[in-house]
């Protein structure tokens, strides 16, 4: 059966809904020994990998979709930017989730600073991962209203919970119709 690796580097509340949705995850990586992503993976007893180096952990990743049936690379969370030969080997396979609507706020602090700004909307992208950062061609986009009484603490918790249904909906439909593109 088709397979897919996740990527991550913190809480992993993303990969908790991508296996809710009963999407087939069958590796969990981190660059972080302390990720929580690491436990929530241990738990449903699926195979984890941590790794600081990250030409180590790409070697590792590229090992484990050459040697197993993974259709997709899914970034969730994950904090480092994967080198440009990676990026090449594995292009239109590999995808992220950013919560912001890209092409605005792109990098790590797109939720304060799309507040900050002020903007009335904004929102959660799911794009394919280039050499860039959060800049590949955008697969799906969910607007977010930022409402006159909003705090910054609960913006985060409209994001990820449209991040919690658009994710594992996006990669249903890619696994589905075999939309991974082959470059
Ligand atoms: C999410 O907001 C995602 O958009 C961004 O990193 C965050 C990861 O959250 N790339 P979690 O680790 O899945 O809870």
């Amino acid at each position: 059966m088709a397979g897919i690796v996740v990527l991550l580097s913190g809480s992993g509340s993303n990969l908790a809904a991508i296996m809710e949705n009963e999407l087939p995850v069958k590796f969990v990586m981190s660059n972080n020994s302390k990720a929580y992503g690491i436990d929530r993976a241990n738990k449903k007893k699926i195979p984890s990998f941590v790794q600081s180096d990250l030409k180590i952990l790409e070697l590792h990743v590229t090992k484990l979709c050459l040697s197993n049936d993974i259709d997709l690379i899914v970034l969730a969370g994950f904090m480092k930017l994967l080198s440009p030969a990676f990026v090449a080997a594995w292009k239109g396979k590999i995808i992220n989730i950013h919560p912001s609507l890209l092409p605005s706020f792109p990098g790590a602090r797109a939720i304060e600073q799309a507040f900050e700004y002020g903007v009335k909307y904004t929102g959660v992208t799911v794009h394919y991962v280039d050499e860039g950062m959060d800049t590949g061609q955008i697969i799906a986009q969910e607007p977010i209203k930022i409402a006159k009484n909003d705090t910054i603490k609960n913006l985060y918790g409209k994001i990820h919970k449209v991040e919690h249904k658009l994710y594992p909906k996006v990669i249903k439909n890619l696994l589905k119709w075999k939309l991974i593109k082959a470059y």
